[in-house]
C-alpha cells in the first residue's frame, strides 16, 4: 500500500451520513483528512479558514459537482472469502446440501496456497471497487491460506477482520480437522496476524455454527477470545432444518444462543450471521450479551432460508448490521444487501398485511451498512461516521457517470442518495478511501 499520506486533504461539497437514530443527514460541507483521520468539518464559508489552519494545498482541495457526494464507506459484516468462485453459481440447494455439495469442496481447494493468492486478490479488488472499506471475512480452515488474505487486504488497502475458521465435528473427513489443530491453528494464526503490526488488519475468532464444533471447541475459543477481547464470528438459525440440527445435537441447551452463551461465545463483540428464526426469548439474549446480527438478505432469499424481519431485531434492541454472505447471497456487493434489505423488508410487510409496519426505507439500508455495521462491530467511535476523529473511510459517488442514474436536473440531495441505493452500482462509486488512503480511482 502507498505510504501514509501526510498532506491534509479538503472535500467541499455533500457529505452523506446515517445517525445512531437511524436518521439520514445530509449536508454541504468541508471535510478536512489529515493521515488516517477526518480531523475537521465545517461549513463551506470556513474553506478558507480551513485552507490556513491546516496549510492544505491547492491541488487538495476536491470541490465535488452538483452530482457527487460523500458517503462513510460501507462495511460488510459478513462474507465468505474462499467462497468468492461460487458468487453467482450452486444456488439449487438449501443451506446443509448446499454446503455439503458446493462450499466445503471449494473450501477444500484453499489448501493450496496459489489458488487463495489468485482468487483472494479478486475479491479483495472487487469488494473494495464497490465500496466495501471494511470485510468481516470468513476465510477457510487453513492458516497459510488465511494469512494471505490478511496480506492482500493489507496490501490492496481494505480493512479488514479475518477469521480462520474452526470445525472438528459434522464435516467432509475431506474438510474438518481435529479439536486440537483447531485451537492450536487459530492461536497461530492470531499470533501472525498480532505480528503483522498492520492498522488494518485484525483476527476473529470463527467457529463455523454449532453443527461443525464441539462443545469443547467452542467453549475454548470462547475462553480465548474472552482472553484477548477478539471479535467473534458465527452463524445462527439460518434454516430451520439447521435449528432443529442442533437442538438434537445439543439437548441440554434450550436454544440456539443458548448454546453460544454457555460457551462463553456471545459478547458485545459477537457478529451472528443471519438470525432469521430466532424466537423471542433468544432476542432478548442477544441484546443483554451486546452481540448482534449480521443481516444478510440476499443469501437469505437465494438459499430460500427464510425472510428476516431487521425491523423486528431493531425494536427487540439487536444491534444490525449488513452483510452479503458472499456465495450463499449471489452477489459481493453490498449495494446489493442494502436493496435486497429493503425488499426483505417489504416483504415482511406483505405477509403481515398490517398498516402500521414500517418496512425499511434507503435511508434505514444506508444506516445498516455503515454506522449500523459499525455498532455490530462495537466501533461506533472509530467507523461509520463522517465526523472529527472518525476514522477516513468513505466513498466518492458520482451518478452522472451512467445514463441510467445521471440526475435530469431536478432532483433534490435526497433524490441522489434514493437512487444511489436502488440503481448505482460500481461505476458510481469513484474513488473509494481507507484510512485517508486512496484505494480506488
Ligand atoms: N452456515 C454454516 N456455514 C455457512 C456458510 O458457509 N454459509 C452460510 N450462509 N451459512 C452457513
Ligand atoms: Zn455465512
Amino acid at each position: 500500500m502507498a505510504s501514509k499520506n501526510a498532506c491534509p486533504l479538503a472535500f467541499v461539497g455533500l457529505l452523506v451520513e446515517a445517525n445512531d437514530d437511524w436518521s439520514l443527514s445530509i449536508e454541504r460541507c468541508v471535510m478536512v483528512v489529515l493521515n488516517d483521520k477526518i480531523v475537521d468539518r465545517g461549513q463551506v464559508s470556513d474553506l478558507k479558514i480551513m485552507i490556513l489552519k491546516y496549510n492544505i494545498q491547492q491541488e487538495n482541495i476536491i470541490v465535488l459537482t452538483d452530482t457527487q457526494f460523500i458517503l462513510p464507506g460501507l462495511i460488510d459484516t459478513h462474507i465468505h472469502a474462499p467462497q468468492f468462485p461460487n458468487a453467482g453459481l450452486a444456488l439449487d440447494l438449501p443451506l446443509l446440501d448446499w454446503l455439503e455439495k458446493y462450499t466445503f469442496p471449494t473450501e477444500a481447494k484453499f489448501k493450496d496456497t496459489d489458488f487463495a493468492n489468485e482468487v483472494y486478490n479478486r475479491c479483495v479488488r472487487t469488494t473494495l471497487s464497490s465500496g466495501t472499506t471494511t470485510a468481516v471475512y470468513f476465510s477457510s480452515i487453513h492458516r497459510e491460506s488465511s494469512l494471505i488474505l490478511a496480506k492482500i487486504c493489507e496490501n490492496l488497502g481494505q480493512r479488514a477482520f479475518i477469521g480462520k475458521v474452526c470445525m472438528d465435528r459434522n464435516s467432509p473427513e475431506y474438510y474438518c480437522e481435529t479439536t486440537q489443530d483447531s485451537l492450536q491453528e487459530t492461536k497461530q494464526f492470531i499470533k501472525q496476524i498480532t505480528d503483522m503490526k498492520s492498522d488494518l488488519i485484525q483476527p476473529v475468532i470463527t467457529p463455523r455454527f454449532v453443527p461443525s464444533c464441539s462443545r469443547q471447541l467452542m467453549s475454548e475459543l470462547g475462553a480465548l477470545a474472552s482472553k484477548d477481547n477478539l471479535h467473534i464470528q458465527t452463524h445462527i438459525s439460518e434454516n430451520l432444518k439447521e435449528v432443529e440440527w442442533v437442538k438434537a445435537l445439543e439437548p441440554d441447551c434450550n436454544s440456539y444462543t443458548e448454546v453460544y452463551e454457555k460457551t462463553g461465545l456471545l459478547t458485545d463483540k459477537t457478529i451472528l450471521a443471519h438470525g432469521v428464526h430466532l424466537q423471542e426469548k433468544e432476542l432478548q439474549t442477544i441484546r443483554k450479551c451486546g452481540a448482534g446480527v449480521s443481516h444478510c438478505p440476499n443469501s437469505n432469499f437465494s438459499l430460500k432460508s427464510g425472510v428476516c424481519d431487521a425491523r423486528r431485531l431493531k425494536d427487540s434492541g439487536v444491534k444490525v448490521g449488513l452483510g452479503t454472505d458472499c456465495s450463499g447471497g449471489y452477489s459481493p456487493s453490498l449495494l446489493n444487501a442494502m436493496r435486497l434489505a429493503i425488499l426483505a423488508s417489504n416483504t415482511v410487510k406483505i405477509n403481515k398485511n398490517e398498516d402500521e409496519y414500517k418496512p425499511l426505507t434507503y435511508a434505514d439500508a444506508i444506516y445498516l451498512a455503515t454506522r449500523g455495521s459499525a455498532l455490530l462491530l462495537d466501533m461506533t467511535d472509530t467507523l461509520g461516521s463522517l465526523k472529527p476523529g472518525y476514522l477516513a473511510d468513505f466513498l466518492l459517488v458520482d451518478m452522472a457517470v451512467n445514463d441510467a442514474t445521471k440526475p435530469f436536473g431536478t432532483e433534490t440531495s435526497e433524490d441522489l442518495v434514493h437512487k444511489f441505493v436502488f440503481l448505482a452500482d460500481d461505476r458510481n462509486i469513484s474513488q473509494v478511501y481507507v484510512a485517508g488512503q486512496l484505494v480506488k480511482k
